[in-house]
């Protein structure tokens, strides 16, 4: 470049006006290009994608979508900008300060309804990505029920990538040995791991709560199998209260449960309380079917070593966790991250990236013989059970509440007050909720 390139030569080659202040990759590159005195190339080679993903199932499911982008775009280097800590319990904080700060990543991990839309979209901080999804068709292949949580007014403002199941339960093969009873609902489950404890397993149920989230899916799971699926969505629209008493008995069993879980839970992350069944120091866990993720990722076989099935007393219902990313305003890459946008929700990215996360696709054309043999119920039961949005993962309601609940469940552990739970829980609703 000419030391007298005019004004107009400068907006017409950079599309940035003279003088402005301008932040991130196209003005970087295009100084760097000044100084090598090449020519003008503004266009962006990087990508930096944000995510919780860091433990093994759903850092190698993330892997694989990276690979179909590398495929597709060769010349762009990833940047994974993953913050450890299950269900984003630190990664949301930091995702905050940059956002607040106007320094978005090109994309990032957020949860299909409240999580997204009552906290970035209503600050304006998301661009809708409404043509994408015209243009990609997924009208045709992603369900209604998912565009739903993921749209506002007229605008749809991320692509579901998958589809978790936050009622299931793992269990160890050995379990079929020490406890023969069947753990179809709550109290048959709990005489089974009475029974694997009498056998000398001091701690049959394996739990890690080290961001309380964890007992707040024992809670919304819980609280499905004793009123039902109805009753539970009615918690969020004041058509059930908080203080009934399907919410004390769910109360009551997370208390009966506690009886059977390690003691150490609180310092242990929900993949260490996956370990503890691989270690076969446990024989069972209630967590999202990340958790096959992690166990097929550490070499167990699905229906072999381990199996999963819906938590105790919630067969016919899904507890939606639905993973979804969207179009900051503001990303530095922003044509990278719209090509990013599309993989996520095309069949090949869904088809590389679900069999390892452990989730099942939100697309409907990804063939089901990719997956092992669990997913495949998962898939087929999804079709026709009833959906219920998860608390802990962002979909039911605003953050407020749901970090309010988590910090409730965090009491509960310690002092197993169902009543005054019940209560704090309802004040939340009041709070949040209304
Ligand atoms: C959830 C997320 C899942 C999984 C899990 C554990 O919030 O939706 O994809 O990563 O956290 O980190």
């Amino acid at each position: 470049m000419s030391s007298n390139w005019t004004r107009r030569e400068f907006v017409k080659n950079t599309g940035v006006a003279a003088g402005a202040v301008v932040f991130g990759g196209a003005m970087v590159d295009f100084l760097a290009a000044c100084a090598n005195g090449s020519s003008t190339t503004t266009t962006s080679k990087q990508l930096e994608i944000f995510s919780w993903w860091t433990a093994g199932g759903e850092a190698d499911g993330l892997a694989e979508m990276f690979k179909i982008y590398t495929g597709k775009y060769p010349d762009v280097k990833i940047v994974n900008s993953a913050v450890a800590g299950g269900a984003g319990t630190n990664a949301k904080a930091v995702l905050a300060t940059r956002m607040q700060g106007g320094k978005p990543p090109d994309s990032f991990q957020v949860h299909a309804g409240q999580e997204l839309i009552s906290t970035w979209v209503k600050a304006d901080k998301m661009e809708p990505i409404t043509s994408i999804w015209n243009s990609e068709g997924w009208d045709k292949v992603i369900p209604n029920d998912l565009k739903t949580i993921v749209s506002k007014g007229s605008d749809v403002w991320s692509v579901p990538v998958n589809v978790h199941r936050g009622n299931s339960l793992w269990i160890a093969s050995s379990l079929d040995s020490v406890a023969p009873n069947s753990v179809d609902n709550l109290d048959d489950f709990l005489s089974s791991l009475g029974k694997a404890k009498a056998t000398g397993m001091t701690a049959p149920l394996a739990l890690g709560s080290n961001g309380n989230w964890e007992v707040t899916m024992l809670l919304e799971n819980n609280i499905v199998a004793t009123g039902g699926a109805d009753f539970y969505r009615g918690l969020f629209n004041g058509k059930s209260s908080w203080t009934d008493n399907n919410v004390k008995q769910a109360l009551t069993y997370i208390k009966s449960m506690l009886n059977y879980v390690n003691s150490d839970h609180p310092t242990l992350g929900w993949d260490q309380a996956a370990g503890l069944l691989q270690s076969h120091k446990a024989l069972a866990t209630i967590m999202g079917d990340w958790a096959k993720g992690y166990f097929t990722a550490n070499n167990w076989k699905a229906d072999s070593d381990f199996t999963g099935i819906p938590s105790p007393g919630t067969a016919k219902t899904y507890m939606i966790v639905c993973d979804t990313f969207g179009l900051p305003k503001g990303a530095p890459d922003r044509d990278n991250a719209i090509n990013w946008i599309k993989v996520c929700g095309s069949e090949s990215g869904q088809a590389a990236f679900n069999p390892k996360k452990g989730s099942i696709p939100a697309r409907t054309d990804v063939p089901a013989n990719i997956f092992d043999s669990i997913a495949q119920r998962f898939i087929g039961e999804f079709k026709t059970a009833a959906l219920t949005p998860s608390i802990a993962h962002g979909s039911a309601a605003p953050e407020a509440f749901a970090s309010g609940v988590n910090d409730e469940m965090g009491q509960f552990v310690q002092k197993k007050d169902v009543n005054a739970s019940a209560t704090n829980l309802a004040k939340l609703a009041d709070q949040f909720l209304k």
